[in-house]
């Protein structure tokens, strides 16, 4: 076997039920689930149908790892309306996956030299899980940055010491951020990408949470945008990653894109021809309809931001928690230890959060992650105010 299996962790969902392993909630209260980030809200009609229409024929011809142009401009297009950009080339700058979380994974497989002593992949902390496993599995190291309150959640890039730069193969870096929510800037992604020209690696930016955004007239700004201003065109060493599970509520559909430098993408695509991850034809279709349209993702949006209001309306006066810049998460603060609070939250209350210790590693003698929980608004506005309800109550009971 490969034994960097070994080094996997187990993962969040895997402890959270270990966590909770011979409880049982009160039977007369339903069950209403806020740990996993997986989007409730209906996929929009204009791509059920698309994926529909195109299904009987897709089913008769083997994809291409490229995917069809129509799909590709189609991304190009969205991408420079998006985030300004002068020119994506959608023969060279994108490429379809099959969700960010393959891509994720196996964009590490693809750029890690393991030759090369310490392979390092910087990455933050807490992070999206894939992003360490795709470390070790390439043959790295992950290199924690923590992200902590007093630093606003933000990686302290400046922290990082100078040989680890100079070996850093890869950095993962994750804005909006789940599980925070928060906004890398301009000014940081610049100089991340001078950080990148110097020490020459590659910058991964995870940006599938890039559409929910609160303030309409400030949506994120995206690495390639960050480039775009520098009058970086060829958007060197820079990947982006995008996804319609939560931009278009379609997280089954399993469909995203990868855009930036067009050398690291021709390597990419090699990979990929290999590892066969080419996009079903249906879901090529369907994915051009969604990426299309912005009626569905505004009105998204005005769903997430109702929830955010209303349960912060019940939770700040009890719970260390502020409203995000963009995401579906709250990173609210406990009472007591995150495990224990997740704990018995469910016991009494029968509500699922995901304890942000789970998120994390343990990295310069702290856990990161230890002391809060990760709360996805995922469920109906109901459901979200009844959790919000039955949260504040396991806090005060435990003044
Ligand atoms: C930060 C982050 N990146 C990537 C993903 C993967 O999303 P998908 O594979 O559905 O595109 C998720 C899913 O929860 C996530 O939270």
């Amino acid at each position: 076997m490969n034994v960097d299996l070994a080094r996997l962790q187990p993962y969040p969902f895997e402890k959270l039920a270990k966590l909770r392993a011979g409880c049982t909630p009160p039977a007369s209260l339903n069950a209403i689930n806020l740990s996993i980030g997986e989007p409730q809200h209906p996929t929009p009609p204009l791509v059920v149908e698309a994926l529909i229409q195109a299904t009987p024929l897709g089913l008769r011809k083997y994809p291409t790892t490229q995917g069809v142009e129509s799909l590709r401009v189609a991304i190009a297009q969205w991408l420079m309306q998006r985030f300004q950009l002068a020119t994506v080339d959608p023969q060279k700058h994108v490429l379809p996956v099959n969700g960010t979380r393959e891509a994720l994974f196996a964009f590490a497989q693809c750029v890690v030299d393991r030759e090369k002593t310490h392979p390092w992949v910087v990455m933050p902390n807490p992070f999206y899980q894939i992003y360490e496993g795709a470390a070790v599995l390439a043959g790295a190291q992950p290199f924690y940055l923590n992200c902590v309150a007093a630093h606003d959640f933000q990686p302290d890039f400046a922290s990082v010491p100078t040989h680890v730069w100079q070996e850093c193969q890869l950095l993962y870096i994750c804005s909006p951020n789940n599980p925070s929510g928060t906004l890398l800037d301009l000014a940081t992604l610049q100089y991340l990408i001078e950080l990148a020209d110097k020490y020459n690696f590659v910058i991964a930016a995870d940006e599938c949470y890039s559409e929910l955004y609160f303030d309409e007239t400030q949506p994120p700004i995206g690495l390639l945008q960050a480039c775009e201003h520098l009058g970086r065109h060829d958007f060197k060493r820079c990947i982006v990653f995008h996804s319609l599970s939560k931009r278009s509520n379609a997280p089954g559909l399993r469909s995203g894109f990868v855009a930036g430098d067009a050398e690291i993408l021709r390597q990419f695509l090699l990979y990929r021809t290999y590892h066969g991850c080419a996009m079903s034809p249906a879901v090529q279709a369907a994915s051009e309809v969604a990426w299309q349209d912005e009626v569905h993702v505004r009105e998204n949006r005005e769903l997430y931001r109702a929830k955010f209001a209303a349960m912060l309306e019940i939770l700040t006066p009890v719970l260390g928690v502020t409203q995000p810049p963009a995401s579906f998460y709250l990173w609210a603060e406990t009472p007591i230890s995150d495990t224990d609070f997740a704990k018995q939250l469910y016991l009494e209350q029968n509500v699922s959060v995901l304890p942000g210790s789970y998120l994390s590693r343990f990295a310069k003698g702290v856990n990161p992650g230890e002391g809060r929980i990760r709360i996805a608004l995922v469920e109906t506005l109901e459901a979200c105010v009844e959790a919000a309800q039955r949260i504040k109550t396991v806090v005060e009971s435990l003044r």
